[in-house]
């Protein structure tokens, strides 16, 4: 839900137009900036050294799987299990209660050159598509924010991979001068959640809530969140054991006040309510109850069908009217039934507010649902055949699709994650330093999409033509191994018996890939698939772009699937085709095996459609190769073993 997001929006831009903090003698509560990780504020990057230079100093951390021991603790957070142990009077190799809230002590330190109050420590990445953001709300639960990360680490935050250290600056404090006059010994940073109130806050430690408030430059009027650091000045150490009144069993959001007279004694996390605003708490009440009726309305109705909107820019699009052919909203409500639905707003979350730092390419940007890595695609329009397609598909050689989201006109799908991105990637990269794929991954690779493309036209149900096979739609997972997706254009296969053909005038796809009779008549067939793939094919031998520009080479402009066909006629052939392979192979091929795959990659780019072969015979013919290849090369073996298991 947008609305309690917009909410605290509002009322924060109040705070901060009507509570200026007047004072910079202590530190500045950093409150909702720190999610705000496209943004840098002072506060977001660290505590203000403006006093001693190193301090003993005491963080909170939550236990949870897998940091529910002292040693795991004091791991991540650079401390010590011993210390960690006798400050919560815990023996040292227990495994501690999930939400746990514990104490740890470490020494705080003004560093580096813009002298912020931190304690570092040290993180390995060791989760697929863990970024900056998630490693400082979720690991490291607030202690630290992305701003930080981002300014005290040398990746750009694209570069990001599984095996990277990343210093970690966790967020401390020192007592200033005044508060060392008033007693006040250590600054705990203590992280806020759910259901947590100043006054809770302060009856656990202990102290009274206007030392917290001048600690935070906060005033009384100001609001707190939850999942954000604050500090704690203690005259004494922490209490050896954390707990909490009982809290409310839930912690709704309190109705705002009826009128705004009535003054709210408990300040409530998370929803503030700032009180005495009379206007403010007019507005927020229009708004609380326009959300609160919206969330009374049954579930969100989809947008009617409309003419999908191809995203991709290579697409090309041919005006015409609009064919009856895509599925009634009836249709996809049925689908989306067994998909899990997520809230806009985890997606948001999960992909930074769909920041520039997790963009992949296009519309699609990478997800992180607590640690696990996804694919979030954004598309406009009816998208029900890509919906109704993949939720019944399960090959390992074809994108998952687990969840959806349809928020303000757009469809939001979430795919499982793939870890090298797209065929063409690796095979047009301009960027030399891209290592190239060898022979055997090449043969894998086509070996997994005619596994695909058997699937989806022969064991189906029902069978479908993918209709926009290129290898921009050929995704890599983290052993290079081809995961077919973009179904947005697939469409279900009509009976063979039945009336023969289909055909459209709504002819839309990407040159290079199109087969002759479907850009000259519109007619569609699974050979179109089997013709797409061939291309595809041509592409993994040679490394050249489907509609050529290589003018050096003596081919002109022309597409990859006619070259082949120069290349395989006439004497001389095995010449020729050593001189069409990939230069980046470098020799590193069987003449012989390549030559078997120019050969059924010509069969599938014929122009009669009925002299291409079905798709389940180039599979065996790629099963042939794949064998082959293995033997040519007993050290691709191992490697595919290890990738089957
Ligand atoms: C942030 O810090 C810099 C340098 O310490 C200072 O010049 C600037 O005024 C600060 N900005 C705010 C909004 O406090
Ligand atoms: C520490 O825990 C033990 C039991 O586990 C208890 O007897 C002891 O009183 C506790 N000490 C403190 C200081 O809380
Ligand atoms: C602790 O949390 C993890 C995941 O957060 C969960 O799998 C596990 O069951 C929880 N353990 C207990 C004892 O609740
Ligand atoms: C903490 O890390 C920062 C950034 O890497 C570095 O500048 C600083 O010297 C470190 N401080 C300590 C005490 O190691
Ligand atoms: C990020 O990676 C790219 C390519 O791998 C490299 O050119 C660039 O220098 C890297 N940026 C940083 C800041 O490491
Ligand atoms: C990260 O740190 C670990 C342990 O300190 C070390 O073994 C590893 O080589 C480091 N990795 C990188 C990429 O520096
Ligand atoms: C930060 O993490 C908490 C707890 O896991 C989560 O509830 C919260 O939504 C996250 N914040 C953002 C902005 O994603």
């Amino acid at each position: 839900m947008a609305c309690p997001t917009f909410l605290t929006l509002i009322i924060l831009t109040t705070i901060s137009l009507v509570f200026i903090p007047k004072t910079l003698s202590q530190q500045e509560y950093v409150g909702l900036k720190q999610p705000d990780c496209e943004h840098t504020y002072n506060s977001t990057l660290g505590n203000i050294c403006n006093s001693v230079d190193s301090c003993q100093s005491y963080l909170t951390f939550k236990s949870n799987p897998p940091y529910n021991t002292p040693s795991s603790i004091s791991n991540l957070l650079n401390s010590s299990p011993s210390l960690l142990s006798q400050s919560n009077n815990i023996s040292t190799l227990q495994t501690i209660p999930n939400d746990t809230i514990l104490t740890v002590p470490v020494t705080c330190s003004c560093t580096g050159n813009n002298k912020y109050y931190q304690h570092n420590s040290t993180y390995t990445l060791n989760i697929l598509g863990e970024t900056y953001f998630s490693v400082a709300n979720y690991t490291y639960q607030t202690l630290t924010s992305c701003q930080a990360l981002i300014a005290q680490n040398p990746y750009a935050i694209r570069n990001l991979t599984v095996g990277l250290n990343l210093t970690v600056p966790l967020r401390c404090a020192c007592p200033t001068k005044k508060q060392t006059d008033q007693g006040i010994k250590y600054l705990l940073t203590y992280l806020i959640s759910d259901g947590d109130t100043l006054s809770s806050i302060a009856d656990i430690f202990g102290v009274d809530q206007q030392s917290i408030l001048d600690a935070n430059e906060l005033s009384s009027t100001s609001t707190i969140y939850a999942f954000s650091p604050i500090s704690i000045p203690l005259k004494t150490e922490p209490p050896k054991k954390i707990t909490k009144a009982a809290s409310p069993p839930e912690s709704p959001p309190p109705p705002p006040p009826k009128d705004g007279g009535s003054s709210s004694s408990k300040k409530w996390v998370i929803v503030g309510v700032v009180v005495g605003v009379v206007v403010l708490l007019l507005v927020i009440l229009a708004i609380f109850f326009l959300c609160f009726y919206k969330r009374q309305q049954p579930p969100p109705k989809l947008p009617p069908p409309e003419v999908q909107q191809l995203w991709d820019s290579n697409a090309k699009k041919t005006t015409s009217t609009t064919q009856s052919w895509s599925l009634s909203s009836e249709g996809i409500r049925y689908a989306v039934d067994s998909l899990t639905k997520f809230k806009f707003q985890d997606l948001q979350n999960a992909t930074m507010f769909f920041s520039e730092e997790n963009k992949i390419k296009g519309s699609v940007y990478r997800a992180s649902f607590k640690g696990d890595a996804a694919a979030v695609k954004i598309l406009k329009g009816d998208v029900s055949s890509e919906i109704n397609i993949l939720k019944r598909i399960n090959h390992a050689n074809i994108i998952r699709l687990s969840g959806f989201c349809v928020y303000k006109g757009n469809t939001y799908l979430v795919y499982e994650f793939a870890e090298n991105n797209s065929l063409d990637d690796w095979i047009h990269s301009e960027d030399s330093n891209t290592t190239c794929l060898s022979w055997f991954q090449r043969v894998q690779i086509a070996h997994d999409v005619a596994d695909a493309l058997n699937y989806l036209h022969n064991y189906a149900n029902p069978p479908h033509v993918h209709k926009n096979l290129k290898s921009g739609s050929i995704l890599l997972d983290g052993k290079f191994r081809g995961k077919v997706s973009n179904f947005g254009l697939a469409r279900v296969m009509e009976n063979e018996d039945n009336e023969g053909f289909q055909l459209t005038r709504h002819v839309i796809g990407t040159q290079g890939y199109m087969a002759p009779e479907y850009i000259e008549n519109g007619l569609i067939t699974p050979k179109m698939d089997v013709f797409a793939f061939g291309v595809v094919i041509l592409e993994l031998l040679s490394g050249r772009e489907v509609v050529g520009s290589d003018k050096n080479n003596g081919l002109g402009d022309q597409l990859l699937s006619s070259t082949v066909n120069q290349v395989l006629e006439g004497e001389n052939d095995r010449e020729k085709l050593r001189g069409f392979m990939d230069p980046n192979l470098r020799d590193e091929y069987p003449l012989d095996l390549a030559y078997s795959m120019a050969e059924i990659a010509k069969r599938c780019v014929h122009r009669d459609l009925n002299s291409r072969p079905n798709v389940s015979e180039v599979f065996m013919v790629l099963s042939k190769i794949q064998s082959s290849t293995l033997d040519w090369d007993p050290l691709s073996r191992s490697v595919s073993q290890v990738s089957d298991s």
